[in-house]
């Protein structure tokens, strides 16, 4: 493992190279919350977290998410680049069924993430043109909404549709054939059919951080309901970051609440990561920053009438089962989520329900 100067001088601490992960886990700078309850009992909504079907053998990330969650959202494995690695024709369903199952077996909601995404389909859908791609289109989402009928409460049916500065919205394989607003209008059309139950989202990150962004998006929600789209819910992704200038998650959370929609917050979690080239703040310090904007957002959230708030997920419950802990991402010092690697009780677990509670 090796640890950057740059790391340990923003740490204020000296690790020594060999240093295990765990011992990178919580160091005598960092504050350590009192016992905290259990999530799910005051969040003023069904609380989730992502899942992946792995961790349904892992008996301690079980008992975590028994006492915390309510709902779950499956991380990666219901998306097109798992469902379809072995083509059109062999769809996979094994771990996404294998999630529901354990939802159901749970009594906890499942929320289905994701239909249409930029990011995903474009091999298997490039050798189509025409009527086929329409075909495989219109079919990937009946046979996916359709078979998670009745064991989804929502679908996000199109993720991240806007380009990250905000200054337009993405092209992509979908929006080649389709427009840009044409293929979002046609996913939601079929997810309605496939579903005529699940609360249909879109899902979208950086629009409650970066202001552009989130102008981009509610224009977008406007066009949509405008053109009848049978769009019902707003996902708020909330890759949040501890830079976020103070009051912008707020102000957004109020703007975007003027649709009526039920509010999403999708994916939250805070890196304590940083873009500066020379950032030599303590965790500590980084940690208390990362509890502001947690503490804003679920305040922002539990200000909402009720109606509108629909459910509110992390995108994880430990540091350790984060993307930002996973492959190259990882600086082993992270804690994005509510929970440390051992499924106590981190900063932003008390933030959390501070928020909550104002
Ligand atoms: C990420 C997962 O966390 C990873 O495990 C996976 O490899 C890639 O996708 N926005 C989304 C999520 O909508 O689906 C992404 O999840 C994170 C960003």
């Amino acid at each position: 493992m090796s640890i950057s100067r740059r790391t340990v001088l923003a740490s204020g601490i000296a690790l020594p190279l060999t240093a295990p992960l765990a011992a990178c886990d919580r160091t005598s700078a960092e504050p350590i919350p009192p016992n905290v309850p259990p999530l799910k009992s005051v969040a003023p909504s069904p609380f989730g977290t992502a899942i992946k079907a792995l961790q349904i053998d892992d008996p301690d990330w079980v008992a975590l998410a028994r006492a915390n969650v309510d709902q779950l959202t499956p991380e990666w494995e219901m998306k097109m680049e798992y469902i379809l690695a072995d083509g059109l024709d062999r769809p996979r369903f094994d771990r996404s069924d294998r999630i529901a199952a354990f939802a159901k077996a749970q009594g906890m909601a499942m929320h289905g993430h994701t239909l249409i995404w930029y990011a995903q389909g474009k091999e298997v859908f490039e050798g189509l043109s025409g009527a086929a791609f329409d075909r495989a289109f219109d079919g990937y989402i009946a046979a996916v909404a359709g078979r998670y009928r009745g064991k989804v409460r929502s679908w996000d049916v199109v993720n991240e549709p806007i380009l990250d500065d905000g200054s337009a919205l993405r092209d992509c394989h979908w929006s080649a054939r389709y427009g840009q607003d044409g293929y979002i209008l046609r996913a939601f059309e079929k997810a309605r059919i496939a579903d005529p139950d699940a609360v249909l989202f879109l899902n979208e990150y950086n629009q409650e951080s970066i202001p552009a962004k989130g102008v981009q998006f509610l224009k977008l929600v406007e066009r949509l309901l405008k053109a009848g789209c049978p769009l019902q819910g707003l996902g708020l992704q909330s890759h949040l970051w501890i830079d976020i200038p103070e009051g912008v998650i707020a102000a957004y959370m109020r703007e975007v609440a003027q649709f009526g929609l039920p509010i999403h917050v999708s994916e939250l979690d805070c890196t304590l990561r940083t873009e500066n080239r020379l950032d030599l703040r303590s965790q500590a310090d980084r940690l208390a920053l990362q509890s502001d904007r947690v503490t804003e957002l679920a305040s922002a959230f539990a200000a909402l009438p009720e109606r509108q708030r629909f459910a509110f997920t992390v995108w994880g419950l430990r540091d350790t089962d984060s993307w930002y802990r996973q492959g190259q991402k990882d600086d082993g010092r992270d804690k994005p989520l509510a929970f440390d690697s051992f499924g106590r009780p981190n900063p932003m677990a008390q933030a959390l329900v501070a928020g909550f509670r104002t």
